[in-house]
């Protein structure tokens, strides 16, 4: 009986004559017992959480965060109830993919904590071309694409301490479509999964190590700003013609380039250069 309800959730299980059963190694199970011995990390992941189902992995970090959860805890969900994304919009979460919020309280200047999501954007797509051999291409400012659609939004939330004036936590949620077969509706035009652009279902254990393994890389030298040589280089926006969309305007440009501070340069057609720290860009791929 046992064995046959972890085959429903997806262990991959055989009967072995006389001596009883077999746990293949290429089950797709989400658990802190497969993922931590895949870390290289010194503080990303040492506390975990796994969830079956959340309502959104973000609101649980921030409310474990505002009680002094750890810098480096992890909490993840095989499916989100109330997936939140950027713009206060719904975030897709259904079972197969993976949703984990990552708690960090750096010691960072206002300005450089700004750039705790482009690092974390440079290290997902990073993280999915290891383990997929995908080109991961990273859409300003955070999302991830492969071959001109969607498979992993990122949602930074964080705290102040209004007495010292600084940054009491961040809360980084990474949204992926990895194993997740079937998008409804208009979603299907815009998204895609590490599954479908593989054909194969991808170990998400390896993956979610290989995210904390890149990222914690990335994050411990954030105020060095070298992992934008790979956010830039990633771009897919760069040279293209987009439509920017910020409070109150919408208007047409060409993106020039991005900056160490992962701020996006575009000119518009008068000639004149604009700097975008923050907004919306939509482009036709
Ligand atoms: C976006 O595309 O606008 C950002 C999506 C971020 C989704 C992730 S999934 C894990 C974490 N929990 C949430 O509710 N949102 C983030």
């Amino acid at each position: 009986k046992t064995v046959k309800t972890l085959k429903e959730e997806g262990y991959i299980i055989s009967a072995v004559t006389n001596k009883g059963y077999c746990l293949a190694p290429g089950s797709d199970i989400l658990s802190e017992q497969s993922i931590k011995p895949l870390l290289k990390t010194h503080a990303f992941g040492k506390k975990m959480d796994v969830f079956k189902s959340i309502d959104s992995t973000n609101n649980f970090a921030k409310s474990l965060a505002q009680i002094g959860g750890e810098h480096g805890t992890v909490i993840i969900a095989e499916s989100q109830t109330k997936g939140r994304g950027r713009l206060n919009r719904n975030f897709y979460s259904p079972g197969g993919g993976v949703y984990m919020s990552i708690i960090l309280r750096p010691e960072l200047s206002m300005e450089d904590a700004q750039l705790i999501t482009s690092c974390a954007a440079a290290a997902v797509a990073r993280a999915i071309q290891n383990i997929t051999g995908l080109d991961a291409k990273i859409k300003w400012v955070n999302d991830i694409f492969i071959g001109g659609k969607k498979v992993c939004g990122i949602l930074t939330e964080a705290g102040m301490n209004f007495e010292t004036g600084k940054l009491d936590y961040a809360v980084v949620g990474i949204g992926i479509n990895v194993n997740t077969k079937h998008f409804s509706g208009e979603l299907e035009k815009i998204a895609t999964s590490l599954f479908a652009e593989t054909g194969k279902t991808v170990l998400r254990c390896n993956l979610i190590a290989e995210i904390l393994n890149v990222f914690e890389q990335y994050f411990e030298k954030m105020h060095t700003r070298e992992f934008m040589s790979e956010y830039i280089s990633r771009s897919n926006v760069i040279g293209r013609e987009v439509t920017v969309t910020a409070p109150g305007v919408s208007y047409s440009a060409v993106v020039v380039g991005i900056d160490q501070n992962a701020r996006l340069l575009v000119k518009t057609q008068d000639g004149k250069e604009h700097i975008l720290n923050s907004g919306e860009i939509s482009v036709r791929f």
